[in-house]
């Protein structure tokens, strides 16, 4: 079992120490002379003539996706919804030959997940498959597959297949950017050099807020509810964070944009309540630091996650995990480093199995 973990206490652990090899293995070999995604089986010319393009998946490749649709719709200027495949597949969707759906499911077998890629197909959409296991029930059902390169997860929480999937995302909206004419080669040629440093930037990050996140952990590790706010790409940060806390502590979470919080969670602040906030870069940063001001005018603890450098967060924030400096349409696999060890570290001195908390399965074949 020791040896399994490679010397980790935990699968889970090991698994977020892989995460900067999860992102190299995804993007290395794709991004060999500009962007190479031949196996999408989409040309430019069916890219350019994309009328939308519609993402499905459950938990956290729901909030992948989240991600997907900020980095396509701005690069590559196509609408983008995005759909929990349980709902999706219930609410007779319009869709049609001009509609790209890609499911995303680590695991290729979510039963939500397939069955809203075969309503999608009956319905004449094109449908790519986003996974992280060969042969796997997805591929099968899809007329294309962009796998991630995660290597075998194991823990339930998922991590490394989470960052995978965003890297995945980010090289599709680069590349459709490209295809579809909206996205400068100058452009397209600095954030490829962006994304190529994600592996690294994700190793600093681990060795940089270890200790810290440890000694929040110890702080609020009897806190019986956490509060997540974030806008724009800090959201889907949020989402996922929130989940990874309540799936392995049983902590109660909510995670919220934090515009809506006045239309009804700041009810719930005191003192008492840590509110996480994931305050990177973006173009909404000054909206999210009156957002923590807010927080804090009710007395509630802010934690804040932010760029290296942003010196400004910490005149808001009684505490902030600075991550590395990336563009900031990159920044959520950074940002979700510290969250994740956040979850980990509660849930460790809870004394919590981690790996295999209670009531979940890895994969889910049932509806
Ligand atoms: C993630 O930590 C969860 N265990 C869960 O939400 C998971 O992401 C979801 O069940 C989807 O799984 P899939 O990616 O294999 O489809």
């Amino acid at each position: 079992d020791v040896a399994e973990k490679g010397g980790y206490e935990t699968f889970m652990l090991k698994e977020i120490y892989e995460q900067p090899a999860a992102i190299k293995e995804t993007i290395v070999d794709r991004l060999s002379d500009g962007i190479a995604l031949s196996e999408l089986g989409l040309t430019a010319e069916e890219a350019r003539r994309l009328r939308r393009v519609v993402i499905v998946g459950c938990g956290t490749s729901y909030h992948a996706g989240l991600v997907g649709r900020y980095a396509i719709e701005r690069w590559a200027r196509v609408p983008v919804e995005m759909e929990i495949a349980s709902e999706f597949r219930y609410r007779d969707p319009v869709l049609d030959a001009a509609d790209l759906v890609l499911a995303i499911t680590q695991s290729g077998e979510t039963a939500d997940t397939l069955a809203a890629m075969r309503l999608a197909r009956e319905r004449g959409a094109r449908v790519i498959a986003v996974t992280n296991v060969m042969g796997s029930q997805a591929t099968r059902e899809a007329d294309g597959v962009l796998y991630t390169r995660a290597g075998l997860e194991i823990g339930v929480a998922a991590t490394k297949t989470f960052v995978a999937q965003v890297a995945v995302m980010l090289l599709l909206g680069l590349w459709l950017g490209e295809a579809r004419g909206t996205l400068s080669s100058t452009e397209r040629d600095r954030l490829i050099t962006e994304l190529r440093a994600l592996p690294d930037a994700v190793r600093e990050t681990i060795e940089r807020v270890r200790e810290p996140v440890r000694a929040i952990a110890e702080h609020w590790q009897s806190a019986g509810f956490f509060l997540y706010l974030g806008r724009h790409i800090g959201l889907p940060v949020c989402l996922e964070g929130a989940l990874k806390l309540k799936e392995i502590s049983y902590v109660p979470t909510d995670a919220y944009a934090a515009g809506e919080m006045k239309h009804g969670p700041i009810a719930l602040l005191d003192e008492r309540t840590p509110v996480v906030c994931v305050a990177c870069d973006s173009p909404v940063l000054e909206k999210v630091l009156s957002n923590i001001a807010e927080v804090r005018a009710r007395g509630a603890h802010v934690v804040a996650v932010a760029t290296e450098g942003r010196k400004e967060v910490a005149e808001h924030a009684e505490e902030v995990i600075y991550v590395p400096r990336t563009d900031w349409m990159l920044q959520p696999i950074p940002a979700i480093v510290p969250l994740q060890l956040l979850a980990y570290e509660i849930a460790r001195l809870r004394g919590l199995n981690v790996d295999q908390p209670r009531n979940l399965a890895k994969t889910v074949t049932v509806e």
